[in-house]
Parts: C-alpha cells; sequence; structure tokens
C-alpha cells in the first residue's frame, strides 16, 4: 500500500493507494474520523459489488452502519437526490461526529461530500472511490457539489476528506469504456506536471484489459501526489489550483451542453486537445506540445474534439464557475509540465472557440 500525506488548512489526512482494500475500510475510517454512526453512500451499479464487503467492514470496526443507494449517472448530481441523501443521514441519527463514506465514483463522492459539507453544516466524510477517475482526482482535494440546470457543480462546498481508500482492485470490475473515460484526467495531470508520466502512459496505454493492479498502484499514486502538491498549496482554488481546470473550460461546456450523454473524462480530454490546438494557433503553446497532447488522447480512443457549434460552447462557458465577470480563465500550457492561467475576455474567448472548434 501506499499512504500520500495531504495537508491542506482545513485538514490534514492519508490517501491509502493499494489493492483489495476494502475489508480494511472499517479500521481505516475508524482510525482517521471516529465517530458512532456511518451512513454508505453508493450507487446502483457499485452497491451490488461492494457495499456488502464495505457496511461488513464499518460494523466490523464498531459503527452502527446505514447504506443508502442511489441511481448511478451524472443526472443524480441534482438538489432532489441531494434532498433524499440529507433524509437518510437524519433517519441514521446521524450527528456532527458522525461519517459519510462515499463509495463509488465521481458522482456518488460528489453528492455524498456535498451532503455530509451541508448536513448540519457539516459532518465527516470518508471518500472510498471505485473509479480510476475518481481515485486519481474527484476523491482528494475537497471539492463536493450538485448540478443546476444551468450547470454543472454550480452548488457545492469544499470539505477535505478524513480517509481517502483508493482499492485499485475496484478496478477489475470496471468496463473499458468506463476505465477509458477516467484517462482523460490521467492524461491531463500528466500534461500539467509530470514529461516522464506522459511518457510512460503514451508509451504503454493504462487502460488496457486486463487491469494491471500495480501498474495502476503506480498511476493513481502518482496523480494523487500531482493532485495533493496543488491542493496543499492552494485549497480553495484562489491561484494555482485553478491550473486542474486545465481542458475544463471547454470540457465543462461540452459535457452540460450534450446532456451529460458523455462521460467527465471524455470531455475533459476533447477540452483538453480543443484548447491546447487553439492555444498552438495563437502562439502561446508550441505546435509540437499540442500535437503530442492530441496523440496521446487520440491513442487512447478518446476524443481529440466536438461536434458542437462554438455558440453552443460559448453559452455554457458563460454559465461556468470559472467565468469571473467579463473574463474566463483559461489554463494554457506553456510545454509538458507547465501551464499558466490566462484570463481571456468573453470575446476572447469566443473567438478561442472559433479556433477549438476548427473554425477560425
Ligand atoms: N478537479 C479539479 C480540482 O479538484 O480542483
Amino acid at each position: 500500500m501506499r499512504d500520500i500525506r495531504v495537508s491542506t488548512p482545513s485538514r490534514a489526512y492519508d490517501v491509502h493507494v493499494g489493492t483489495d482494500l476494502l475489508a480494511g475500510v472499517g479500521s481505516m475510517v475508524r482510525e482517521a474520523a471516529g465517530g458512532h454512526v456511518v451512513s454508505v453512500i453508493t450507487d446502483d451499479n457499485v452497491a451490488p459489488l461492494y457495499a456488502d464487503e464495505v457496511c461488513a467492514s464499518l460494523e466490523r470496526a464498531g459503527y452502527d452502519t446505514y447504506c443508502g443507494v442511489i441511481a448511478a449517472g451524472e443526472r443524480s448530481k441534482n438538489y432532489h437526490t441531494w434532498s433524499t441523501v440529507c433524509e437518510g443521514l437524519a433517519q441514521a441519527h446521524m450527528t456532527r461526529d458522525d461519517v459519510v463514506v462515499a463509495l463509488g465514483g465521481g458522482v456518488v463522492g460528489d453528492l455524498a461530500g456535498f451532503a455530509a459539507a451541508s448536513y448540519m453544516r457539516g459532518c465527516q466524510v470518508a471518500q472510498v472511490p471505485t473509479s480510476l477517475l475518481a481515485m486519481v482526482d474527484s476523491s482528494v482535494g475537497g471539492k463536493t457539489a450538485i448540478d443546476l440546470e444551468a450547470g454543472k457543480n454550480l452548488v457545492g462546498a469544499f470539505l477535505q476528506p478524513s480517509v481517502v481508500v483508493a482499492d485499485v482492485g475496484c478496478l477489475r470490475t470496471l468496463s473499458r469504456e468506463l476505465l477509458t473515460d477516467s484517462c482523460g484526467e490521467v492524461i491531463k495531470h500528466a500534461v500539467l506536471a509530470d514529461a516522464d508520466l506522459l511518457d510512460d502512459i503514451a508509451s504503454v496505454p493504462v487502460n488496457g484489459l486486463p487491469v494491471d493492479p500495480e501498474r495502476l498502484e503506480r498511476v493513481v499514486a502518482r496523480n494523487v501526489e500531482i493532485k495533493r502538491d496543488v491542493v496543499d498549496a492552494d485549497e480553495t482554488e484562489r491561484g494555482r489550483r485553478q491550473t486542474l481546470n486545465l481542458g475544463h473550460t471547454i470540457g465543462h461546456a461540452i459535457e452540460s451542453a450534450s446532456g451529460y450523454s458523455l462521460g467527465h473524462g471524455t470531455c475533459v480530454a476533447a477540452g483538453l486537445c480543443m484548447v491546447t490546438r487553439a492555444t498552438a494557433a495563437l502562439g502561446l503553446t508550441p505546435a509540437r506540445v499540442a500535437e503530442r497532447v492530441c496523440e496521446t488522447v487520440a491513442s487512447y480512443g478518446l476524443p481529440t474534439t466536438s461536434d458542437l457549434p462554438a455558440d453552443v460552447l460559448f453559452e455554457a462557458a458563460c454559465s461556468d464557475k470559472k467565468r469571473h465577470g467579463d473574463a474566463i480563465n483559461v489554463v494554457v500550457v506553456r510545454d509538458i509540465g507547465e501551464v499558466e492561467v490566462r484570463p481571456f475576455s468573453l470575446d476572447e474567448f469566443r473567438s478561442l472557440l472559433d479556433l477549438a472548434c476548427g473554425r477560425a
């Protein structure tokens, strides 16, 4: 097992990365969070696979354990499901000392995390990610949220988890499609911070089946370290954490404008290629770097562009959190491992989208 320590101003915690860790979740939660009652929140894909094992482990650790199951998919990340989950926490007689365990992918982590952040103005959350995307990104760093009709993640809070248990053994049951989707965020981290990681994942793809747990442990741990270094320096995204939004300005716009029919990592991959091609056309990114990014994304079978028109993407991006008044912050790749957050006026951003969509 590899342990990565995250130390933010609001909380320090461990991310445990290993294989076949679920039977030990109870003792890890007990050690990190204490409390008496645990509510496990999971979805109807993950529950039949892992809920019994996790609940049994929590019971062995002495917790009164409850389990709430939501429908899988981004469409559950709304205030109706949030309210149902919070009613469940109340029925379980949870207090502020007790713990929500988010067992699942990014949707479960965000929604259960937001329920934990808002129930009684904040109890504890332990993240037990079961998708590669949640292991490398959403379970770490304390962002929790639900979506509005107007856009993704528009209501949320920061709540750092008490502990994260990333069991790469869970990836054995992940479909190739979901594994590939997750790789959008893995490629993003490599482009942001680690040329060696990009070489590694470009030469031998990490979405091959059957999964190689040892390699995935290494890749997940490295991704968590990359994210940890950013989040430790800027917990609440006032500065450096904005770099983690590489590919997300266009990626979120694709995701919401396509009605969440495409996976988050898939949209981030397309957004990463589109923005990098556009900033290359403006002379801000070397052409060879943009080519390398697009080739790597394509080699995973992920999209490097979107069919959505630039004006549809513009409208969706204007509702995004990354807009600040009349400007939108865009993460520009200067080289592999070197990025810059650059404000674009709305007019400049509209022109950037034309370049990104290949229409300028
Ligand atoms: N997923 C980007 C962040 O956590 O800041």
